[in-house]
């Protein structure tokens, strides 16, 4: 029987492993990328921008990060770097058509994972302006989530950035100017960020040491998040409190029977303590409670969630705070007025030449809009958090995968696993359910980041249940879910990716 014609959407960490893997499963599938290089969201970061976890556990787990890099958290440059070499490795790019994007994808009949009809996929050839159309047997979207949609918080008319005299830009055409235009832009004006994610806090890192305090940037935002100055609280590595098996046991798991359930009540107290025992390191460390930085929620919720932001050298980021070269400023709500930010809660005025935004992106839009089907695009956005099997799959979305959606504390790791995963589902060496059993499967997952990511379970983090997610996938694959030597190994020592790499 013929192989499946594959494609793939995007070319960056996601679309190299599954093309990859697809590869290796004797498929020839064709990548598409709209942008002249393979780099993803690497190629255009802010200046400080290096890895956030430790490169033990972001590195294809079948090539390593060669010796030549000691750095345990890489530079952008030399991730870059260990991209290409992957790519050369696996001899990848005969596969890859760059500058070339993907307008819409159109389904010719079917109502189910299982149906058995063509992709229509329309390319745009960027250099040309030709359009091509694709038929294939199977869609793969690797497209990114932080990249390309920018999300901009809504304003009420009068209050919103078209009556603001200066200029409101989003983080995303920050990163994209080079470090010196970046620096020239922002040099002598006062400068306010909105959003205090990581990339919140390095531009207004930049900003404050191009101005310093004679023109202060200031961070508006709404939540504070917990900030990791080090990956070994109180001398123990990180890895060890949230990475093993044994960390895992302490919550509830989607799916987890009746025992796994009492232990994880029995062991909550457990759990609490770590986390308090993580927070107390971290404000033993950095000045939070002076700055009044220290989170209303726990350490443990932000890794659930993904949201803790690594932090290495803190000591210059609460210098500028100190000595006001940053201001910080939370309000739950904030408007524009001419000449810069107004905040609601206590009714003051920040006077700003520039408004920057760092509210992150809408990776869930950019997914919807692909589709010509406006039915495929509700199933994949219509809820707050997009419902995927495996954090793969769409049951009423035939032929069809994405990969790098749903967040991990390293998502190189996860993505290479559900490339593996998706890559043996082609292959058919397993079948998938039936959509009412995934459907069910999806609401267990779904309920589960309710109770551990609240508010910002939209963000379909698995954070503290990596290795639980991994041994679906090995089971389906019909991999060893034990993927260490013993019993004290398998429960007490870190996973990462080269755990995964024999079958
Ligand atoms: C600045 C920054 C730093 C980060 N640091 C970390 C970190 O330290 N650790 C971590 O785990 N995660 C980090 N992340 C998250 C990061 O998104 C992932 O780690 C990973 O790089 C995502 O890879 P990806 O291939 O899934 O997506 P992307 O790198 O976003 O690649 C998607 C590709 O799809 C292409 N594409 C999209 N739409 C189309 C279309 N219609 N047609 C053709 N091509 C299309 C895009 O051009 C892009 O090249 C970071 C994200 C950012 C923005
Ligand atoms: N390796 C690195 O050095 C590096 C650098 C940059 C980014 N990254 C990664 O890239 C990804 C994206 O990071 P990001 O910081 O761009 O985005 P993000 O993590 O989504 O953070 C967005 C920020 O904007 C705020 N926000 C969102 N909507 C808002 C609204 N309507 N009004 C006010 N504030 C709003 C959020 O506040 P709330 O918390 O209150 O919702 C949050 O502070 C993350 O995974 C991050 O780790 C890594």
């Amino acid at each position: 029987m013929d192989k499946k014609q594959v494609a793939i959407v995007g070319a960056r960490v996601s679309g190299l492993l599954t093309c990859k893997y697809c590869i290796a499963k004797g498929f020839n599938p064709i990548v598409f990328d709209l942008e002249p290089d393979i780099d993803g969201v690497w190629l255009k970061t802010m200046k400080t921008t290096r890895l956030q976890a430790p490169k033990a556990l972001y590195q294809f787990s079948d090539f390593p990060w060669p010796d030549s890099v000691f750095d345990h958290f890489p530079t952008q440059q030399q991730m870059l770097q260990y991209f290409h070499s992957y790519a050369a490795h696996f001899q990848l790019m005969p596969h890859i058509k760059l500058q070339s994007r993907v307008n819409s994808i159109s389904y010719d009949t079917g109502e189910t994972f299982e149906s058995n009809g063509k992709w229509n996929v329309t390319v745009n050839d960027i250099r040309t302006g030709d359009t091509k159309v694709y038929i294939v047997d199977f869609v793969i979207l690797c497209s990114g989530r932080f990249k390309d949609v920018p999300n901009i918080p809504e304003f009420p008319v009068g209050k919103d950035p078209k009556i603001f005299k200066g200029k409101a830009i989003h983080s995303m055409e920050y990163a994209a100017m080079d470090h010196d235009k970046a620096a020239a832009f922002v040099k002598g004006k006062k400068v306010v960020v909105v959003g205090f994610g990581k990339t919140g806090l390095d531009i207004a890192r930049e900003c404050a040491a191009i101005n310093g305090s004679e023109h202060p940037c200031t961070i508006v935002y709404r939540r504070d998040h917990w900030k990791l100055p080090d990956w070994a609280p109180w001398g123990i590595p990180f890895t060890y409190l949230y990475f093993n098996r044994f960390s895992e046991l302490l919550v509830h798991k989607p799916g987890e029977g009746f025992l796994l359930s009492l232990l994880a009540t029995l062991l909550s107290p457990l759990h609490w303590g770590v986390s308090k025992f993580v927070e107390n390191y971290i404000k033993m460390k950095l000045p939070l409670a002076k700055f009044n930085m220290v989170p209303q929620h726990s350490f443990a919720k932000d890794t659930r969630a993904c949201l803790i932001c690594y932090m290495p050298d803190s000591d210059d980021f609460f210098d500028a705070v100190e000595n006001e070269s940053i201001k910080l400023k939370k309000s739950t709500s904030f408007n524009f007025y001419e000449n810069g930010i107004s905040v609601d809660e206590d009714n003051t005025r920040i006077e700003a030449e520039l408004v920057i935004f760092a509210t992150g992106f809408r990776g869930e839009e950019k997914l919807k809009n692909i589709f010509d089907s406006s039915t495929f695009g509700h199933f994949i956005a219509g809820s707050p958090r997009v419902p995927l099997y495996r954090e793969c799959i769409h049951p009423r979305i035939p032929q069809l995968a994405v990969i790098g959606y749903s967040e991990s504390l390293s998502n190189m790791y996860t993505s290479e696993m559900r490339a593996k995963w998706v890559a043996a589902l082609l292959e058919g060496a397993f079948k998938l359910p039936s959509v009412d059993e995934m459907e069910k499967d999806i609401a267990k997952w779904d309920e589960y980041m309710k109770q551990s990511s609240g508010e910002y379970h939209y963000r379909s983090s698995i954070g503290a249940l990596e290795i639980w997610y991994n041994d679906q996938l090995c089971k389906d694959m019909g991999m060893n879910r034990m993927r260490k030597n013993g019993p004290f190994a398998n429960l007490f020592e870190p996973h990462g990716p080269l755990d995964y790499t024999k079958p």
